[in-house]
């Protein structure tokens, strides 16, 4: 069993931004089989620990102990057993805080007086230890509140080095701090932790296996993706200093308070991704209306700005009106945007077009492969943005693998109707050449159920048209089990059809979460289930009497029609829940 002792010197306690990934890193540490750490945290905020008084009296009259009677004699023997101790603490003036700093101080009993010189090259001599604590591991955790932690940190590295010996402790410094305390963010935030439970996990094996250095069991991988910002720099900074809620009034550094909904128009501004720029300039209104408070933000192909002054304001191509309230749920992911829709918790006026691809535009550009890393566990960030659509999320667009295509679903179906007219061995030969094909071409794609219910679909109805079943009954089956399959994704619990293959352009299985994606889906997916229902009834009739021609139009043109109004309703039914359902009700 490894003791582990954790020195929390936020005076924010266990609120703090680091201790966040504190935690994380000891989450990490704890999936370690046959690790058992015992854990224990002392908080310098709650514990009583006086300022070193300089007498070395714990050199001299009682060595090994301090004069002074406070929570450090309890502590001091706890620091010599611990196999790991993990400091947790925010930069201040780049260095540690102060009562870290004190605890630092306090630990001159575990010290002896003579002057050794060092061999690791740091300073001009130091003190031995008093005892052995050459088992012991030590790490930092900190965050710093701007943007990098790089060379920010000289301080603290250089202490760290003189207490602990050069390269004998592993440091673990993130830049954004503040953003761990933002609920809005909290996607971003939680990828990050996820790769410091990584960091920890992989320390953790390094401890196991008694590592002098464990922090070599750090994979490059997991290394570069802790050092890589959070936000890019110009966001953070913007969002940062939005946060402030304090605009400058003059070049005297006067300031005034800002508007909490100013300050979260700038931060949504922030938050714009250029890329996503559709080729001309837009202009947002975020009319909040329980504030009476309006304002603009325009996106252009350079970055976004706000316009406060409503004497510039411009005409905008879409008008989001909604209490100041309700986008700061939103906001903080507490309810999605599409669903406050729905509810009619705001209304909008413009292009609900743009509405749709709010997540695009207001998710900002991570440009790293850490950015896709994390995209994973961040599903659904551009809920932290606004109240996006669940669709066009940059992130999950980006991703590696290649999403649905609805020719996989579609070509086996079509190559049996293509080539029924001709002898079952030809068919049966063609298709499964067909099939083949299909299952090469797009062997890159992810693969629905359907797709494989289709290519079995295929294989059953050519096998029963080579055991001698009619050209009329294997037809019409095949209208059947298209139809079926159609109607089956309608049923409660299930995904509709063709939701599967759309939603690669609005965030992939985020789409599902979309009420207005989902209810558009499928009211279409019903359509065509219905369509080759009714048309397979037809088939088994017509053909039954004779009348395969007209059993074939038929086949022909209710799917073309079904194909127009697919593509109509598609665009006309967003559009419509998002003027009405939104506008009827504030
Ligand atoms: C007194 C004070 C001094 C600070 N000094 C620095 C600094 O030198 N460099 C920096 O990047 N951030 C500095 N910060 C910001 C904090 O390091 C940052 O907010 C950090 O995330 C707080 O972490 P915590 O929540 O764990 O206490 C300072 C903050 C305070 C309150």
């Amino acid at each position: 069993m490894k003791k582990v002792l954790i020195i929390n010197g936020s005076p924010k306690g266990e609120a703090s931004n680091s201790y966040q990934l504190t935690h994380s890193f000891i989450e990490g540490i704890q999936t370690v089989e046959g690790l058992n750490p015992e854990i224990e945290i002392i908080d310098l905020n709650q514990a009583k620990i006086a300022p070193c008084k300089g007498c070395f009296g714990c050199w001299t009259k009682m060595p090994g102990r301090c004069v002074l009677h406070d929570d450090m004699e309890e502590i001091l023997p706890k620091l010599v057993e611990a196999d790991l101790l993990v400091f947790s603490f925010p930069l201040y003036y780049f260095s540690v805080p102060g009562p870290l700093k004190t605890f630092f101080d306090r630990q001159l009993p575990l010290s002896l007086p003579f002057m050794k010189d060092r061999e690791d090259g740091i300073g001009n001599g130091g003190h031995p230890r008093r005892y052995d604590r050459s088992h012991q591991r030590v790490v930092a955790i900190s965050t710093c509140g701007f943007y990098t932690a790089k060379d920010n940190y000289g301080a603290v590295e250089r202490m760290f080095d003189h207490c602990f010996g050069k390269d004998r402790w592993y440091g673990l410094f993130c830049g954004q701090g503040e953003l761990f305390r933002v609920p809005e963010l909290k996607n971003q935030t939680q990828a990050y932790l996820n790769v410091v439970k990584q960091a920890g996990n992989q320390y953790g094996q390094g401890l196991l296996l008694g590592l002098a250095k464990p922090e070599e069991e750090i994979s490059k991988q997991v290394e570069s993706a802790l050092h890589k910002d959070i936000l890019p720099k110009q966001v953070f900074e913007s969002l940062a200093d939005a946060s402030w809620q304090i605009e400058e009034t003059g070049p005297d550094g006067k300031t005034k308070t800002a508007s909490g909904a100013l300050a979260f128009t700038r931060q949504m501004a922030a938050l714009y991704n250029p890329k996503s720029y559709p080729g001309h300039d837009l202009v947002f209104d975020m009319d909040y209306t329980d504030l009476g408070e309006r304002y603009q933000i325009v996106l252009q192909q350079e970055g976004s700005r706000v316009i406060i002054d409503p004497a510039q304001f411009q005409t905008p191509e879409m008008v989001v009106s909604t209490t100041f309230t309700i986008w700061k749920q939103i906001a903080a992911g507490e309810i999605r945007g599409d669903e406050a829709l729905m509810k009619g918790m705001y209304s909008v006026s413009g292009s609900p077009a743009i509405l749709m691809q709010w997540g695009t535009y207001f998710t900002p550009d991570l440009e790293t492969e850490q950015a896709d890393e994390k995209a994973d566990a961040s599903q659904g960030m551009q809920s932290t943005t606004g109240h996006n659509q669940a669709g066009s999320n940059p992130k999950s667009a980006r991703k590696g693998s290649k999403w649905t295509n609805m020719l996989v679903f579609l070509l086996p179906f079509t190559l049996l109707w293509a080539l029924l007219n001709n002898p079952p061995i030809e068919c049966a030969a063609w298709s499964l050449v067909g099939l083949a094909l299909i299952a090469v071409f797009f062997y890159p794609y992810k693969k629905t159920i359907y797709d494989i219910l289709a290519m079995a679909s295929n294989l059953v109805l050519n096998a029963m048209y080579l055991l001698g079943v009619s050209y009329p009954i294997v037809f019409s089956l095949s209208l059947l089990l298209f139809g079926v399959f159609w109607t089956f994704s309608c049923l409660p619990g299930q995904i509709p059809l063709c939701a599967w293959y759309s939603s690669g352009n609005f965030g992939r299985e985020d789409a599902f979460k979309n009420p207005i994606f989902m209810k558009t889906n499928w009211i279409i997916a019903l359509g065509w289930g219905i369509c080759y229902l009714v048309l397979a009834a037809c088939a088994w009739i017509l053909m039954g009497s004779g009348q395969k021609d007209l059993a074939l139009i038929l086949a022909y043109t209710l799917p073309a029609g079904m194909g127009i109004f697919t593509i109509w309703f598609q665009r006309w039914y967003p559009n419509y829940v998002m003027l009405t359902a939104g506008k009827a009700k504030v």
